[in-house]
C-alpha cells in the first residue's frame, strides 16, 4: 500500500483493519483503501455493513462474526482462512470493529500469521472504548476529575485477574466492554471494594449510530437501570466523575432530536417508579 510495504503484494498479504465504532464516517483514510483492494474480507458482527459498498464488485465478502444463538466460527478456522487466502496470492482484509488490538484478538491473529510466515500489517481503528463516550458527551479523561483511564473487559466478571476493587480505587475513569450481562456483579464487586456508591456510571447502546441510547446513574443504580431502561449489546460501560458529562454535553442526541436516538438521566424517584413498575409488570 505504500513504498516499504510493495514487496510483499506478490506473496499475498493479510491487513487486520480496525472499522472503527459503528459511524462509518469513522473509518480511516488506509482502512478504506484497505477495503478498496481488498481480495476477500473476512468481517464482524460489529462491523457496519455500510464500509462493505467500498469493496470491488468481485470481492469475496465472508462473515466471520458470532450473533448471539447463532453457531459461529471458531477462532482458528479464522485464521487459517486468513493464511489459505494469503498463500493464494490474495489481498486479505480482516475487518473488525472499533480497533483490531482493543478486545479485537488482533494480537493472536498476527501471532498467528507471523508464525505461519505470512506478511501482515495493522490498521488501527477508533476503538468504542473511546469514540462511544466521546459520542455521548464524556471525555475519558479531563484534567479537573480523570488523569487515568482503564479499559477493561466485563466479558468473565468472575475472573479473577481483574482486580475491580483496585481498579475502582486506584484508576479514574473505567470504561468496560462486554459488560453488560455482568452489570450486577461488576458492580457488587466495585462497592465491596469501597468504590464509592454515588460514583457517576453512564451506559451507551449502539455507540455513534442513529441508535444511540445512553443512561446516567451512580455505581449503586446502574445495573438496575440497565433492566429498567432494556439496555442491550453492545453496550459500553463508563464509571467515573466523567460519566456525569453526559448531563451536560450530549451533543449527538441532540443532532438526532426526532427520537432515533434516546438519553435517559434518570433521577432516584424516577428509578424506583420504574422498578415499581417491572415488579408489577
Ligand atoms: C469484542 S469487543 C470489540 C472492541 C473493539 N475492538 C473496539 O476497539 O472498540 C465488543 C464490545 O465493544 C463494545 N461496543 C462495540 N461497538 C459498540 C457500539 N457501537 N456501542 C457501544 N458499545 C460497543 C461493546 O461493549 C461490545 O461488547
Amino acid at each position: 500500500m505504500n513504498g516499504a510495504t510493495r514487496k510483499f503484494d506478490a506473496a499475498g498479504k493479510v491487513y487486520l483493519v480496525g472499522a472503527g465504532p459503528g459511524d462509518p464516517e469513522l473509518l480511516t483514510l488506509k482502512g478504506k483503501r484497505c477495503i478498496e483492494e481488498a481480495d476477500v474480507i473476512l468481517y464482524d458482527e460489529l462491523v457496519n455493513a455500510e464500509l462493505l459498498a467500498f469493496a470491488r464488485a468481485d470481492c469475496d465478502l465472508r462473515y466471520v462474526g458470532k450473533r448471539a444463538g447463532e453457531c459461529c466460527i471458531e477462532q482458528r478456522a479464522i485464521e487459517a482462512q486468513m493464511i489459505r487466502f494469503a498463500r493464494q496470492v490474495k489481498k486479505v482484509v480482516r475487518l473488525k470493529g472499533g480497533d483490531p488490538f482493543v478486545f479485537g484478538r488482533g494480537g493472536e491473529e498476527a501471532q498467528a500469521l507471523r508464525d505461519a510466515g505470512v506478511a501482515f500489517e495493522i490498521v488501527p481503528g477508533i476503538s468504542t472504548a473511546i469514540a462511544v463516550p466521546a459520542y455521548a458527551g464524556i471525555p475519558v479523561t479531563h484534567r479537573a476529575c480523570a488523569s487515568s483511564v482503564a479499559l477493561v473487559t466485563g466479558h468473565d466478571a468472575a475472573n479473577e485477574k481483574i482486580k475491580w476493587a483496585e481498579l475502582a480505587r486506584s484508576v479514574d475513569t473505567l470504561v468496560i466492554l462486554m459488560g453488560l450481562r455482568n452489570l450486577r456483579k461488576i458492580t457488587s464487586a466495585l462497592l465491596t471494594g469501597g468504590c464509592d456508591p454515588a460514583r457517576p456510571a453512564a451506559l451507551i447502546q449502539s455507540g455513534t449510530l442513529a441508535a444511540q441510547k445512553t443512561c446516567v446513574g451512580s455505581v449503586a443504580t446502574i445495573a438496575g437501570l440497565a433492566r429498567a431502561e432494556k439496555f442491550r449489546s453492545p453496550t459500553i460501560i463508563v464509571i467515573g466523575q466523567v460519566a456525569a458529562f453526559a448531563r451536560q454535553l450530549s451533543w449527538f442526541h441532540e443532532l438526532h432530536e426526532d427520537g432515533a436516538s434516546s438519553f435517559t438521566n434518570i433521577t432516584a424517584g424516577r428509578f424506583r417508579q420504574l422498578m415499581n413498575q417491572e415488579l408489577t409488570n
